[in-house]
């Protein structure tokens, strides 16, 4: 790949980048001239119908080798464990649920790239219908080289929990590490290159793309601010080796022989991008006076869906942050909602279960699924005095749908499930006097 040392970005979310690897590929004034500079092709990648609304509409135009359509003739590809819509998931009792770490195994024993050693664990949604998302983790122990992954199903967010990752886009690289995550526009060609064992939780979007939440009373500053998200600058692998093309399409994946490298954009301009944020610049509010605030004050991102504030998918982090409220119970409250929430942690301790629930691992409150925080938490939350307290060193996140999620047959069986997850609750006393 011809690309700059260290990796440069291009700051903004949904701005209209431009970037060029050779200078003068971008045409002037226009998208589609007669004849492309340096013998390109001009193509349009639309991330939006065309009529979606100016704040909606995302498309870029790239400047390449060869167009995309030269790669046909596509055969089934055996992932059995890639799971997409609540058809692919088995029924579940409506129990709260969690899974321990999975080790990721060795190269020696079952090599794994990112699209082999993606296991779903819960699917909602339709991907025909363009709703829902599913939540995967994948284990990866070694690069994907001459094969490049399209998914046609949706965008991906790339949650990395240990190691890190360099992805190569039609548009350029991102490298990515934990505390960090990535977006990866539906459509987009990209493969993952890795230098050790890694973890990435994965969020797979069926519906409306991720964009910025609406800040209301709290202004035009503040959680994650556009500024801090980085797209990639072009760049393209000079050798046009031949890759294998794995495509997820209508809840499948598929496989064909590229004779070029789909990673031959010489030039491109737009806003659909993939993105690179740092969790790190999430500036975080809380309460200065009194009571834990609605988790949704975390939100990263959100993937509406056609009713207003109820969200196909919203992508919620806990991070560093202090706790200074007065006469308030500080962790979170007992609950159950509507929506449903499936967590993980990418590191440390999350506050409301300091014990069971471990990084890499995952938990799953459905809708109207009653949770909170574990015996142990509630003694101690209720006793402890009420001095500023840094909750420092975690990261937990949480992917939260309005449609119930259904476990895989995998999440259910593969060895992972707690039993006893449900125990944490059962020391909760009735001290009514
Ligand atoms: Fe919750």
């Amino acid at each position: 790949m011809a690309s700059p040392e260290p990796l440069r970005y291009q700051g903004g979310f949904g701005n209209q980048f431009a970037s060029e690897a050779v200078p003068g590929v971008l045409p002037l004034g226009r998208n589609s001239p007669q004849k492309a500079a340096h013998g390109l092709y001009a193509e349009l990648l639309s991330g939006s119908a065309f009529t979606a609304p100016r704040a909606e509409n995302r498309r870029t135009w790239m400047y390449r080798r060869q167009p995309s359509v030269v790669v046909g003739g596509y055969a089934p590809y055996a992932q059995p464990w890639w799971k997409s819509g609540a058809a692919d998931g088995v029924a579940a009792p409506p129990d709260p649920l969690r899974w321990a770490p999975t080790p990721v195994p060795e190269a020696e024993a079952q090599p794994l790239d990112f699209v082999d050693g993606l296991r779903s664990i819960v699917v909602n949604g339709d991907v025909d219908a363009q709703v829902g998302m599913a939540a995967h983790i994948a284990f990866i122990n070694r690069s994907m080289t001459q094969r490049a992954f399209v998914n046609a199903d949706g965008e991906m967010l790339l949650v990395p929990q240990q190691g890190t990752l360099m992805i190569t886009t039609e548009l350029g690289l991102l490298q990515v590490a934990p505390g960090e995550i990535a977006l990866l526009p539906r459509g987009l060609a990209f493969k993952v290159a890795v230098d050790g064992p890694l973890r990435v939780y994965v969020c797979e979007n069926h519906g409306a793309h991720f964009r910025l939440p609406e800040l209301g009373p709290i202004g035009s500053n503040g959680l994650a601010n556009p500024r801090d998200f980085q797209a990639p600058v072009a760049a393209f692998e000079p050798d046009a080796a031949p890759h294998e093309l794995i495509k997820k399409y209508g809840g499948r994946l598929w496989a064909a022989r590229s004779a070029a490298s789909p990673f031959n954009v010489v030039g491109w301009h737009g806003n659909l991008a993939p993105l690179k944020y740092d969790t790190a610049n999430f500036m975080t509010i809380g309460s200065i006076s009194f009571d834990h605030p609605d988790p949704s004050i975390f939100t990263v991102l959100t993937s509406p869906s056609d009713t207003p504030g109820t969200a196909n998918c919203d992508f919620v982090i806990f991070p560093p942050r202090w706790l200074v409220a007065e006469d308030t119970f500080r962790p979170p409250w007992y609950h159950r909602n509507l929506m449903s929430e499936f967590m993980g942690l990418v590191l440390g301790q999350y506050d409301a279960k300091p014990e069971g629930f471990r990084p890499g691992g995952a938990s799953l409150h459905n809708c109207m699924v009653p949770h909170g925080p574990d015996a142990d938490a509630f003694e101690r939350a209720s006793n402890a005095p009420l001095a500023p307290h840094k909750l420092d060193n975690t990261l937990a996140f949480m992917f939260e749908s309005r449609y119930r999620f259904r476990p895989t047959e995998w999440a259910m069986n593969g060895g992972a499930l707690d039993a006893a997850y449900a125990d944490c609750w059962r020391n909760l006393k009735d001290g009514f006097q």
